[in-house]
């Protein structure tokens, strides 16, 4: 069965409100579209653990910078409706912008400290539009789980803390970074890669997976990690570093030594395509 799909608020309550009064559990998987095996991965585990599956396809203005890709960001519409079909989804909200920022919109969403760290010192702005949006579609769809990807682990960092500051009567559930063969996360920015620099993009995979051996090996100098990944990164060609961090994954702030939840993230250019990936290390000693 095709997904109903829904591009008002009206209509996507009206739906959603007799799934509710059946005593489903809905869950809503919150996307910008162009799906692949990332965002089907989240749709699955809400397919398995909900009773009705919500997938919203809006590629969200304010999340996205003046001199980034906006506009070029790829909208494949109806092929996402057939992965959703296949994936056995419910329903797909798919609004206008006016819809969700009418003429007049006044209000954001800011996650102070967390927002401005990583990706936030070369994104200002772009996890206010991420809270922003992420919570207007709380509040229309009423989900009782969300899911989010591991492979954007700030944005799934500052919406459990939105989750939790605001008193939202929601479970955030954060599933495993979804990769090529190659080691390569999957992206929806992948495509805007040509080949060399497909080749090359490898180095952000292979870069953390040095450091995990490191730490494995008993390597705790978060200086020294940094080191690191910038050396490795460094060997690409291409590659522009925009960071290599060692953070504490609950306050997002730089390590001098490692423990406890260790997020190790990294954000590189090639050419106008921006790539970020992480790992996240649990050490006690
Ligand atoms: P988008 O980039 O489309 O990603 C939607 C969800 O898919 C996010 O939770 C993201 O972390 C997850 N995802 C992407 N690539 C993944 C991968 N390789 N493995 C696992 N999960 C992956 O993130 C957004 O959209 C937007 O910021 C949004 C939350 C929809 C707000 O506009």
């Amino acid at each position: 069965m095709p997904p109903l799909i829904t591009t008002t608020i009206e209509e996507t309550r009206q739906a959603l409100a007799q799934a509710r009064q059946r005593g489903l559990l809905i869950g809503l998987v919150p996307t910008m579209g162009a799906l692949h095996a990332g965002h089907i991965s989240l749709i699955r585990a809400a397919r398995a653990e909900t009773g009705i599956v919500v997938v919203s396809i809006f590629v969200n203005p304010t999340q996205f910078g003046p001199n980034e890709d906006f506009s070029r960001y790829p909208r494949p519409f109806d092929q996402d409706v057939k992965v959703c079909a296949a994936e056995d989804v419910d329903l797909v909200f798919h609004p206008e912008r006016e819809k969700l920022y009418p003429p007049g919109y006044h209000t954001y969403v800011a996650v102070h400290d967390l927002e401005d760290a990583l990706c936030g010192a070369s994104r200002p702005g772009h996890f206010r539009g991420v809270a922003t949006v992420v919570l207007k579609l709380f509040n229309i769809i009423q989900a009782d789980v969300a899911y989010f990807g591991q492979k954007d682990a700030q944005q799934a960092r500052i919406i459990q803390q939105l989750v939790r500051d605001l008193h939202l009567p929601l479970t955030i559930k954060v599933q495993p970074i979804v990769r090529e063969a190659d080691g390569l996360a999957l992206s929806s920015r992948n495509q805007y890669l040509d080949a060399d620099q497909r080749q090359q993009a490898t180095v952000l995979y292979r870069s953390l997976e040095e450091i995990r051996e490191r730490v494995k090996a008993g390597q705790r100098d978060a200086g020294l990690l940094v080191q690191a990944l910038k050396t490795r990164i460094a060997t690409a060609p291409e590659a522009r570093l925009d960071y290599a961090a060692v953070v504490d994954f609950e306050t997002l702030k730089p390590l001098e030594r490692l423990h406890g939840q260790v997020l190790i993230a990294v954000a590189v250019h090639f050419g106008a395509t921006r790539l970020i990936d992480n790992i996240l290390l649990r050490v006690d000693d």
